[in-house]
């Protein structure tokens, strides 16, 4: 029978008294410092607890985990640990560990639906289509459960590698290597498969980043100088009811500071070469050529919603 949580409070008691029986001052000590060198990603399985099996202290190992140790592309919560960890902890070491016997893993190889956790297994079952035949040809249920446990982990050292983040590091010079461990609850031991990541030349071309935008150095543009007369000369259709929005666009296209325009010294689109030329551009160039009259509300439930939606305009309201 697991313990009533008040217990849980008098174990936390006995514990923090018995640390600092065992190093006086380790609690004064750690609540100062935060400089672990590992961000440890794992799984949320109550039998790897992460610290303890690799023998760190608190304080030296930075953890994050959730089911199966996936790190999607797109995981707001993963990417911020990450980008924290690299940018403010200056981590030398990410490791993925999974472990054996996995049940986010186990339940991404059944066919049966768990609802939304669905969504989150989908990232371990396209991990399985890609080596649906290997995985095939192993015998037993068991034995191909823990061999898909290591490819998820395989897949995640390089999802982590193609992160902008991690290869921001690495082009500013940062130590940082990326690697993948598998946990074993039969035996207690963590095995290395192998598959460290130390740099972008172990990523294929199509998947390095040319980070070098993002430390705040503008890739080195060279001026066409066709380009550059062209917009020193006024614009030939200056008269066009469209020409203002040329500014707008080149704003929209990313062009808004002051630093920008001077490193990145490309003309103003003039509205021309904003003008839709095919049938799929003219279908998107409402957006562009938007002007006053297009985006003022035509029906009543639009009008209704612009008086509504606009408190500056509702008296009493102003403040
Ligand atoms: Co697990």
């Amino acid at each position: 029978m697991p313990p009533p949580i008040d217990m849980l409070f008098r174990n936390n008691r006995n514990w923090a008294v018995r640390r600092e029986e065992l190093e006086p001052g380790y609690f004064r000590r750690l609540s100062a410092i935060q400089e672990p060198k590992y961000l440890w990603i794992g799984c949320s399985d109550s039998r790897v607890p992460a610290n303890e099996i690799v023998g760190l202290d608190s304080g030296e190992l930075f953890v994050h985990r959730n089911i199966a140790n996936v790190v999607p592309h797109s995981d707001l919560n993963c990417i911020s640990v990450i980008e924290y960890a690299i940018n403010v902890l200056r981590v030398e070491h990410i490791i993925i560990s999974g472990h054996y016997g996995c049940g986010g893993v186990r339940a991404a190889l059944s066919c049966r639906s768990y609802g939304k956790i669905d969504h989150w297994l989908a990232y371990i079952k396209d991990v399985a289509s890609q080596h649906r035949v290997e995985l095939d040809a192993i015998e037993t249920p068991e034995a191909k459960v823990d061999r898909l446990c290591e490819l998820n982990v395989i897949h995640q050292v390089q999802n982590v590698a193609r992160m902008p983040q991690v290869q921001n590091a690495w082009h500013r010079g940062q130590e940082l290597q990326v690697h993948g461990w598998i946990y074993s609850l039969n035996d207690g031991l963590v095995r290395d498969l192998n598959v460290t990541i130390t740099g972008p030349e172990a990523l294929p071309d199509m998947l390095r980043l040319d980070v070098s935008s993002l430390n705040g150095v503008s890739p080195v543009v060279t001026p066409d100088p066709e380009a550059v007369a062209a917009a020193e000369a006024p614009p030939a259709d200056s008269a066009d009811p469209a020409a203002p929005e040329a500014g707008e666009a080149a704003e929209a296209q990313g062009q808004t500071t002051a630093e920008d325009r001077a490193t990145v010294p490309l003309a103003p689109p003039s509205a021309r070469d904003l003008a839709p030329e095919t049938a799929e551009e003219r279908e998107y160039a409402p957006v562009v050529s938007r002007d006053a009259r297009s985006t003022a509300p035509e029906t009543a439930e639009e009008r209704e919603y612009v008086r509504v939606g606009s408190p500056t305009e509702e008296p009493g309201r102003a403040r």
